[in-house]
């Protein structure tokens, strides 16, 4: 039998973040300075997969700054197989949250490094920890929240987020950084 963690269950903020994010389109996304510490440990010849392209907003940010992002909006990354994927080297994205085991147990499936922005929570739960430490995540954790903006001005969801980075080669596992808001 499990028992669930009511701390780790997937929160009523989640849950708002991925109705903005996904079924009702394009009303909240990923700002882009969101982005900015990971930037350094990546490579301009590395070819990006956002496997939760969405509208493609987070592609958006990583071309701005000469990175190549390839992503589709009509597929499931959990059932898709990777080999049906262009080439890539590495899987960045913004995973719904609500599926955010699901996405990470997949990434790891397939074994090429990956950074993905979830909540800071995600660190939590028992069945995440073993996955983490048979898998030695890394992690990017900024100094405070991102603004997850709604183009309207009108609303915005603020959230603790870090990025949780697979084979990267970071620095340290647990990296704290400076996030400027811009
Ligand atoms: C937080 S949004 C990010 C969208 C996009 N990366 C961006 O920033 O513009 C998460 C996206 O994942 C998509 N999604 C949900 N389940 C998925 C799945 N199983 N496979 C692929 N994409 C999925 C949703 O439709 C939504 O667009």
């Amino acid at each position: 039998m499990s028992i669930e963690n009511p701390k780790t269950a997937y929160s009523k903020r989640e849950k708002i973040q991925d109705e903005f994010e996904g079924s009702k389109g394009n009303d909240v996304y990923t700002p882009e300075y969101a982005i900015k510490p990971l930037l350094p440990y990546l490579k301009k010849e590395q070819m990006i997969w956002d496997c939760a392209f969405g509208s493609g907003r987070l592609a958006k940010h990583f071309n701005k700054f000469g990175f190549n992002v390839v992503g589709f909006q009509n597929y499931d990354f959990l059932k898709i197989h990777s080999e049906d994927i262009a080439e890539f080297d590495i899987i960045i994205t913004n995973p719904p949250y609500q599926f955010k085991d699901q996405f990470l147990k997949r990434a790891f499936e397939i074994g090429k490094p990956f950074a993905f922005l979830l909540p800071l929570t995600t660190l939590e739960g028992m069945k995440r920890s073993k996955m983490f430490r048979d898998n030695e995540i890394q992690v990017i954790i900024p100094n405070r929240r991102i603004n997850f903006e709604i183009p309207s001005g009108k609303k915005s969801a603020w959230f603790a987020t870090a990025w949780f980075c697979y084979k990267m080669n970071l620095p340290k596992q647990l990296n704290f950084v400076e996030l400027k808001r811009e």
